[in-house]
């Protein structure tokens, strides 16, 4: 598709402009004002309501734990679409020395990331915008975005050389993320009444993708008047993120509101993406997040999407079509899906709403 070839203008990292020191926010940046952050309206009633915090210690403790576990990840997944987990096994030390390299290589000088630039034709690489569109509203961060599973596609030249550590932290730290999503997955198909290994079956047992993208949201002059990254929900499987512990930023729609993710220490932050929505006949939500900025600190995040194999047609699976909950989407391959992402942008959840089936 010669559409992604190239990005439709000139890519100006928005490290490179948060640094220029400039105190207001250029126009590519100024979000129309329906879609500028506002309050959150429970935080200002001092109300904090957040996502759902689930303890994985329940999963190694015996049938009734696990199942009471299940059932907590099972509600969050309906009503949020997203919960935060702590006890989830990934080591503490682990999670620091990947947030240190990748911290380090935001750090770089900027002649050292752009060799990475990447281009729309596989994101692979230093961007800083999602999709083609000329004249697009912009987002306040910059990202890396590289491929890890199927192994065929893995390609270690395309991620950082620099710091020295990086590839070899980022392969440990995914390999960790990788089985925690298998987790999750089990957890995620008995909580639908389905067998454990239903959703790993569905996308494509061995043969599943997965891909990370590292966030850099700068400081930003107007926070007001800018997104770090606009309202989307995440296209692929399953998404399992690392937020910074001190700096919050994620917003999780609720209704017509945005509600804050209150960043808990040592958990990660999961939510569920277009593929299980569809698999699940959307009984497991999809939900829109949104990033947003602030003026006195940087953020860093991690997101490890867990995604199908590519070649696959994904439909609602067949228990879960009833005659009071009809066949909700039609079937499309995760590689035809994710090419509408790949060229509009970020669109709320107008994709997902597309496959409605018509009948
Ligand atoms: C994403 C995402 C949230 C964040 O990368 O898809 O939603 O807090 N990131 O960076
Ligand atoms: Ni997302």
């Amino acid at each position: 598709m010669d559409l992604l070839n190239d990005w439709p203008e000139p890519i100006v990292p928005v490290q490179s402009l948060a640094e220029s020191g400039t105190s207001v926010l250029p126009d590519r940046y100024v979000k129309p004002p329906s879609e500028r952050p506002s309050v959150d309206p429970a935080a200002d009633r001092g109300e904090h309501i957040s996502i759902p915090v689930i303890d994985f210690a329940g999963l190694t403790k015996g049938m009734a734990e696990w199942r009471a576990t299940m059932r907590l990840v099972s509600d969050a997944c309906r009503e949020w679409g997203f919960f935060q987990v702590v006890n989830h096994g990934v080591s503490v030390d682990l999670v620091a020395r990947m947030r240190k390299v990748w911290r380090d290589f935001f750090d770089l000088p900027m002649e050292e990331k752009r060799k990475l630039a990447n281009s729309p034709k596989t994101y692979e690489g230093y961007g800083s915008r999602v999709g083609v569109e000329k004249g697009a509203t912009l987002d306040w961060g910059d990202y890396f975005f590289l491929h890890l599973l199927p192994p065929s596609i893995k390609d270690y030249n395309k991620w950082p050389s620099l710091p020295t550590s990086c590839r070899e932290v980022t392969e440990e730290y995914c390999q960790e993320l990788v089985k925690l999503c298998e987790t999750v997955m089990k957890v995620l198909s008995t909580g639908l009444g389905l067998d454990a290994g239903f959703l790993q079956k569905a996308f494509g047992g061995e043969d599943v993708g997965a891909c990370m993208r590292v966030n850099f949201y700068p400081r930003c002059p107007q926070p007001d008047l800018a997104l770090g990254l606009s309202a989307h929900s995440d296209p692929g499987g399953l998404t399992v993120l690392l937020a910074d512990d001190h700096v919050k930023g994620l917003q999780v729609r609720r209704g017509n509101a945005w509600v804050t993710v209150q960043p808990v220490p040592n958990a990660f932050i999961v939510n569920i993406g277009d593929q299980i929505q569809v698999l699940s006949n959307a009984n497991y939500k999809s939900v829109e997040h949104r990033v947003i900025t602030n003026a006195t600190e940087e953020r860093l995040s991690v997101a490890l999407f867990y995604n199908p194999r590519s070649d696959l047609p994904l439909g609602p699976a067949r228990e879960l079509v009833t005659e009071e909950r009809l066949q909700l989407y039609q079937p499309m391959t995760f590689s035809e899906y994710r090419l509408y992402i790949r060229k509009k942008g970020l669109q709320g959840k107008a994709q997902v709403e597309s496959l409605k089936a018509t009948n």
